[in-house]
């Protein structure tokens, strides 16, 4: 199974192609996200992964989160691999959580990629090691994703009878590609979105519905 930016809208983290919000409606992501913007103007890309952080932090899994961390008793060998970088699904409950593009809660320094400490208080925090700038611990536009993660996801779409993609435009590759592998398998592959996407004519099934309403309603369903 694989996540996006949709399966945390409704506990109001924004998504990444929707209109974004209030601070920082002027700039685009991908004016941020990218280790160019980092190298540009290391504390701007700070203050917004710090807005972002805050924002998480006070935000709650929804019933969508819930949901799949339920459907993991139900299906022991449930895969969930996803995009977020909130964290909002280990905080629901679902055990080994693929994070396919890093966690925001993490640092790592930018000039070795280790995972590192810091101190919260810099406004751009170097590394304890090298003294090297540090960087939030993400996947930005145009890095690799990380080995482990990558090779363990393929494996499970390459190997699973029942796909779902919940919440993802599924424009970003390779994680769009994971529904790919996973229909070239043979698998049944099911969306989970309340529009449609590029890739919906692909896919078995739409259900066309929010996670936080359609997922407790397909685990209920599973459970009787
Ligand atoms: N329930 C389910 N899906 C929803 C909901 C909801 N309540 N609200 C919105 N969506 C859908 C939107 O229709 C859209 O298709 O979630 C999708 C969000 O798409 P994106 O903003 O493109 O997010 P995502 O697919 O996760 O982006 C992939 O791109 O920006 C990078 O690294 C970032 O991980 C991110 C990746």
């Amino acid at each position: 199974m694989l996540t996006g930016a949709g399966v945390s809208a409704e506990s109001g983290v924004p998504t990444f192609r929707e209109a974004q919000t209030g601070l920082w409606e002027k700039y685009d992501p991908l004016e941020l996200a990218t280790p160019e913007a980092f190298a540009r103007d290391p504390e701007l890309v700070w203050r917004w992964y710090r807005w972002r952080r805050d924002l998480v932090a006070r935000a709650e899994p929804n019933a969508g989160h819930r949901a799949l961390a339920e459907l993991q008793s139900l299906v022991p060998r449930l895969t969930l691999v996803t995009q977020n970088v909130d964290g909002m699904h280990q905080r629901a409950g679902s055990q080994g959580v693929i994070e396919f593009h890093g966690n925001l809660f993490s640092d790592r320094c930018a000039a070795e990629h280790r995972i590192v400490r810091t101190s919260e208080d810099d406004r751009v925090p170097t590394c304890p090691d090298c003294g090297s700038y540090a960087r939030p611990g993400v996947v930005w536009f145009g890095e690799a994703i990380p080995e482990d993660a990558l090779h363990a996801s393929f494996a499970a779409a390459a190997d699973c009878d029942v796909f779902l993609s919940v919440g993802t435009s599924s424009l970003v590759y390779p994680a769009a590609g994971l529904a790919d592998i996973a229909r070239e398998a043979g698998a049944v592959t099911i969306e989970v979105n309340p529009n449609p996407t590029d890739q919906s004519e692909s896919f078995t099934a739409s259900l066309r519905g929010n996670a936080g309403t359609v997922l407790p309603q397909l685990v209920e369903s599973l459970a009787h």
